[in-house]
């Protein structure tokens, strides 16, 4: 597994899990992601669906398939014509199901909504449950994010990713209570990735240039609902400035440590798309990533 490169199943075949994230449940690791395994036409796939694979090291990774499918029916949120992105699933241990949020769009994104999908069991399949504007603000990149009193949230890029919104959801973890709050107002951030750790939230995110790699920052906050501030890039060495040539995906911890899941976009072919996993250095209220 060479960070940077497309890497492969325990079939041999390329990992379709892009804009993913990793959720680890009884031990054993679930990495859901964009299935983009189709011909790639003016830098856009059509919308095949959301894929799932398990590993109990990080590094083998069994295919379980599609979780949930492009629907055939046109004007349907899932239909290949749409967009499915950055898939985020959360175990909600009270009702034992796993819940989906993900950015679902049209092709030339102006739909801007989140999408919802839940299942019974991490390998799917979920069942597509729609879709929605949160408080009625557009909703771009975004990730879940569940806080250490099992409360979770949205965190999504608004305003056209000028401002980036969070949103509270409800003890089912499937409908937004409307508790929300503007953060990073015209910072133009995106692919957030959420996380807590020594009672301070961390947020690292990208600014907004599509395909193209630019430069990480982290935020941090005291609280949820508190004052986010864009401190720094946690990157360091070559290439730190554009993110190693990645975006970021998502932020899991296993052993105690902390990591990074990254894209390598390759925009003209996005299956082909790479992924890097970078261990996340969570010191004195500060990130790095080496
Ligand atoms: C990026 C975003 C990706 C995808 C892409 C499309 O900025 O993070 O998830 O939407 O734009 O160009």
């Amino acid at each position: 597994m060479k960070n940077g490169t497309l890497w492969t199943d325990t079939d041999g075949k390329g990992i379709q899990a892009h804009g993913g994230c990793i959720l680890e449940h009884e031990g054993t690791y679930y990495w859901y992601g964009e299935n983009k395994d189709t011909e790639t036409q003016n830098r856009r796939v059509d919308f095949v669906g959301f894929s799932c694979y398990s590993s109990r090291d990080l590094i083998r990774w069994e295919n379980h398939g599609l979780v949930l499918s492009s629907v055939r029916e046109e004007g349907h949120d899932l239909s290949p014509a749409s967009v499915g992105e950055r898939p985020t699933v959360l175990y909600n241990a009270k009702t034992g199901k796993f819940v989906m949020w993900f950015h679902q769009d049209s092709a030339d994104y102006t739909r801007a909504r989140v999408g919802l999908a839940v299942s019974d069991s991490p390998a799917g399949p979920f069942l597509y449950q729609g879709s929605q504007r949160p408080g009625n603000h557009d909703s771009r990149d975004m990730a879940a994010f569940i806080d250490e009193n099992g409360k979770a949230y949205l965190f999504c890029s608004s305003d056209w990713n000028a401002t980036m919104r969070i949103w509270e959801l409800d003890g089912t973890y499937t409908c937004l209570t409307g508790n929300g709050k503007e953060i990073l107002i015209d910072q133009a951030r995106e692919a957030p990735a959420v996380f807590f750790q020594d009672g301070k939230y961390f947020m690292v995110s990208s600014g907004c240039t599509g395909w193209k790699p630019n430069t990480m920052l982290f935020a941090a906050a005291d609280s949820m609902f508190g004052s986010w501030r864009l401190i720094d890039d946690p990157c360091t060495g070559p290439n730190a400035r554009t993110t190693f040539g990645a975006q970021s995906a998502a932020v899991f911890q296993a052993k105690g440590q902390w990591y990074l899941l990254l894209d390598h976009w390759n925009p003209d072919n996005l299956r082909e798309s790479g992924y890097s996993i970078l261990p996340v250095i969570c010191r004195d209220g500060s990130l790095t990533i080496p």
